[in-house]
């Protein structure tokens, strides 16, 4: 297939764009690197360096060549910017996101996968179905939902066929690819850091969460395993014209947890500074992951945060700034 993967020189995009290609499919990137990285558009892929928001460069590339699919990863990610900025979040995540759907059914392309994320539900001390309550506690979660609503209108009006993977906190690294977010504000890279000597300390936002150790729980899901869905997702179209699924791994760590197993995989002792809570998070965001497994045969292989931590450490000790020399 020929896709168009917007993103495509992002954390999650590139690595999906890899994978394709190794499946034998065309790839094309469009990405404006407002936050990507030019060296991680995996060989093999046509690039093009512009912005979903720049119409024109964005009908002419997708009528470059007949696509079959559209991967859409392109987005700002940082949920507690978009409590700053909201206006910002709506305009790239959810505006951008339109003028995306429009100019892909314009150019006869019936199939989209999209990147959402475990920010729309309501925070829940329960396991997270996909029928579990939407109320997005953050903006950037709020833009994800709304682009997930306009593609159910894109479905029922244009008959665009597609699939809303729900990601829940992606990590963990690949043979020379990883996370590498400028500024980087997740949890494990930001330890990662520190262990290498480039910060100083990890904040913990909030200890008062109504969780065993009062800090956040969050489901982690590994880089190869969002990767897998990703194509699984993507042959699954070829039937079905509508799938909402959960990517977790279906097992939550604190976020002290977390620090503790990254002080084992590094053998750094990773000082922390307790903060106040942060606006926009919610206390625990943990996915039930069996609709995808059982619809579509998903498996994540990653399930223990030692596996997690030490590929991410991995790339982190070979790359220590990232995709820059
Ligand atoms: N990283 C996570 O834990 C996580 C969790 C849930 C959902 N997601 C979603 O997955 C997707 C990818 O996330 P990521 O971690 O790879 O982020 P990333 O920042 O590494 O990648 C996003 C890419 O989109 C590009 N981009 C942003 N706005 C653009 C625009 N207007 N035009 C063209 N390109 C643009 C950026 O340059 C970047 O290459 C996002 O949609 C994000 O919301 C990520």
């Amino acid at each position: 297939m020929n896709i168009f993967v917007t993103g495509g020189a992002g954390y999650i995009g590139s690595a999906t764009a890899e994978a394709l290609i190794k499946a034998g499919h065309s790839v094309t990137v469009y990405d404006s690197l407002v936050t990507g990285h030019r060296e991680a558009v995996p060989a093999g892929a046509d690039f093009i360096h512009a912005s979903l928001d720049d119409n024109q460069a964005l009908a002419e590339a997708l009528a470059s060549k007949k696509f079959d699919a559209v991967m859409h990863f392109a987005a700002f990610i940082e949920a507690g910017e978009s409590m700053k900025d909201p206006g910002r979040f709506f305009r790239n995540n959810f505006a951008n996101s339109l003028q995306l759907m429009d100019t892909a059914v314009q150019s006869g392309i019936r199939k989209m996968v999209f990147s959402s994320t475990a920010a729309v539900y309501r925070s829940s001390e329960e396991p997270l179905t996909e029928d579990s309550p939407i109320g997005p506690t953050n903006v950037y979660g709020h833009t994800k939902l709304m682009t997930e609503q306009a593609l159910e209108w894109y479905r029922s009006i244009f008959g665009l066929h597609y699939a809303v993977l729900r990601y829940f906190n992606a990590c963990g690294a690949l043979p020379g690819r990883g996370e590498a977010h400028q500024p980087e504000s997740h949890l494990i890279p930001r330890v990662l850091q520190i262990a290498l000597g480039q910060a100083e300390s990890a904040n913990i936002f909030g200890t008062d969460y109504p969780t065993p150790d009062g800090t956040c729980i969050r489901d982690y899901i590994h880089i190869a395993d969002l990767v897998s869905a990703h194509i699984l997702a993507l042959g699954a179209l070829e039937t079905r014209d509508k799938m909402t699924y959960n990517v977790g791994s279906g097992n939550g760590f604190s976020v002290r947890e977390v620090i503790e197993a990254a002080r084992a995989v590094t053998g750094h002792a990773i000082p922390v500074v307790e903060m106040p809570r942060r606006a926009g998070d919610s206390a625990r965001l943990v996915a039930t992951p069996e609709r995808i497994q059982k619809e579509l045969g998903w498996q994540p292989q990653f399930t223990n945060m030692q596996d997690i931590l030490s590929s991410a450490w991995e790339w982190h000790k070979t790359h220590p700034h990232g995709y820059s020399k």
